[in-house]
């Protein structure tokens, strides 16, 4: 074993893949698992075209999954902003919004070390050596597109304020009336936690302040920027959380539009 400091000679000559004793491999390994779960949960969802929207009670819980649904296909009721998408079975009834949501989460800062640990191995965990030869980073074509993140952002904030209309008007009955259950409670819980992990992101927080040179002459930027600060510390707990609370949302509104279960309500 030889090491240096000369950064032209590369990286230390170690036989082992790493000297690493502890379970290095585990974090990857849960990641890739739980990745690939939701991502398969989020497809099936997405294509199934059914169980989406309440439309059989008198509450109006529509899924954030098909919103805002666009598609001559979707109820009547479920669609707040227009219906002009074509109603073909390979095309998801929020596709207008889903990519958007899919790239603001695939080039989130987070999500990055994530997959490139857990399916690139590269590198799997920190002081353990990358099975690639060559390294370059997000310098070359597809990755450097990862740049763009900051551009998902602003759609990303949009979509949040759909989420958030479809919460408000989920307390609105049918029948007009105010109505409170189960159903409104995750829909309110889930759209906070949208909320913070978007306003946690990197690229908020360096556009709420990023090149100021002086703090004291932006007060409320600089309110601003400490707030998203606080958030960004979370923004890995905020990734997996939102990913839970989506996925909750969802099942719970399949569930009752199904009618496997009923609300439980509380108002109305
Ligand atoms: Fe994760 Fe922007 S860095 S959403």
């Amino acid at each position: 074993m030889s090491s240096t400091t000369d950064a032209s000679a590369g990286r230390a000559q170690i036989a082992e893949r790493t000297l690493r004793t502890d379970r290095w491999w585990f974090p990857p390994l849960r990641d890739a698992i739980l990745l690939v779960l939701w991502v398969a949960y989020a497809t099936v969802r997405a294509f199934q075209q059914d169980w989406y929207f309440t439309a059989d009670q008198n509450y109006n819980y529509l899924t954030p999954f098909y919103s805002p649904c666009f598609s001559v296909g979707c109820v009547p009721e479920a669609s707040h902003f227009g219906q002009f998408l074509p109603d073909w079975w390979f095309l998801p009834y929020a596709a207008i919004t889903l990519p958007f949501l899919l790239l603001f989460r695939l080039t989130c800062y987070y999500y990055r070390k994530a997959y490139y640990r857990a399916f690139w191995l590269s590198p799997p965990a920190c002081a353990v050596a990358e099975p690639h030869r060559t390294y370059t980073g997000e310098t070359r074509f597809p990755l450097i597109a990862q740049n763009l993140h900051r551009y998902f952002f602003y759609a990303a904030v949009i979509i949040s304020v759909i989420n958030t209309y479809d919460v408000v008007v989920a307390f609105i009955n049918k029948d007009g009336s105010f109505g409170l259950g189960l159903g409104n409670l995750i829909l309110l819980a889930n759209v906070i936690l949208l909320w913070a992990y978007t306003i946690s992101c990197h690229s908020c927080r360096n556009i709420v302040a990023g090149r100021l040179n002086h703090f004291s002459k932006h007060p409320l930027r600089y309110k601003a920027w400490t707030f998203v600060s606080k958030l960004n510390a979370r923004h890995m707990e905020l990734a997996w959380t939102t990913l839970a609370s989506l996925a909750i949302t969802d099942f719970y509104i399949m569930a009752v539009s199904a009618g496997w279960i009923s609300d439980l309500r509380i108002v109305g």
